[in-house]
């Protein structure tokens, strides 16, 4: 298992069935044209590759902000579902601290849906704090 930088169309759409058990909305259709809109903004996917096959993905950007610092958010994290619980989502989280720093961040940062229990737990086992309540407004 590696993890990589996905940088070309193909390793885009070799994610698209990992990242649509997170965020089903996304069409495969879109996923392409939504990722490369979003690089212009400062947002990046890495995954953790068996071979061609991906097992991990996450999407994130490092930005600077008043309240943090320089920081790496993390937009999206998930494993296949066929291979949870084999530290394939350590071995991402690790790269993405690993990351953070290597980019000077001082902050790694994520927002994680109220109802997605197994991810907090995975959160708070890896040294991660609950430090704010989010706040939406659908417009
Ligand atoms: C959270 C997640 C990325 C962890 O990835 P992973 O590869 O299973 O992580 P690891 O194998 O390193 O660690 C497993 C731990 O994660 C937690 N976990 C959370 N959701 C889990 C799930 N659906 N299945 C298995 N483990 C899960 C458990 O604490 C588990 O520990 P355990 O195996 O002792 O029960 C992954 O479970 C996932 O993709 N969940 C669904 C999407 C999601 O909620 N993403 C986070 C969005 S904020």
């Amino acid at each position: 298992m590696n993890v990589k930088r996905i940088r070309t169309n193909r390793q885009i759409q070799a994610c698209f069935s990992v990242i649509r058990q997170l965020r089903p909305h996304v069409t495969e259709a879109d996923f392409v044209v939504r990722v490369r809109r979003q690089e212009e903004t400062g947002f990046c996917l890495a995954g953790v590759f068996n071979g061609r096959v991906v097992c991990a993905v996450a999407g994130y950007r490092v930005s600077e902000c008043l309240s943090r610092g320089r920081n790496l958010y993390v937009d999206d994290l998930v494993t296949d579902e066929h291979r949870r619980s084999q530290g394939i989502g350590k071995l991402m989280l690790d790269w993405l601290i690993a990351e953070a720093r290597r980019q000077k961040c001082n902050h790694l940062a994520l927002d994680s849906g109220v109802q997605r229990f197994g991810a907090h737990r995975f959160y708070l086992r890896h040294g991660m704090n609950i430090t704010a309540h989010h706040f939406a407004l659908d417009l």
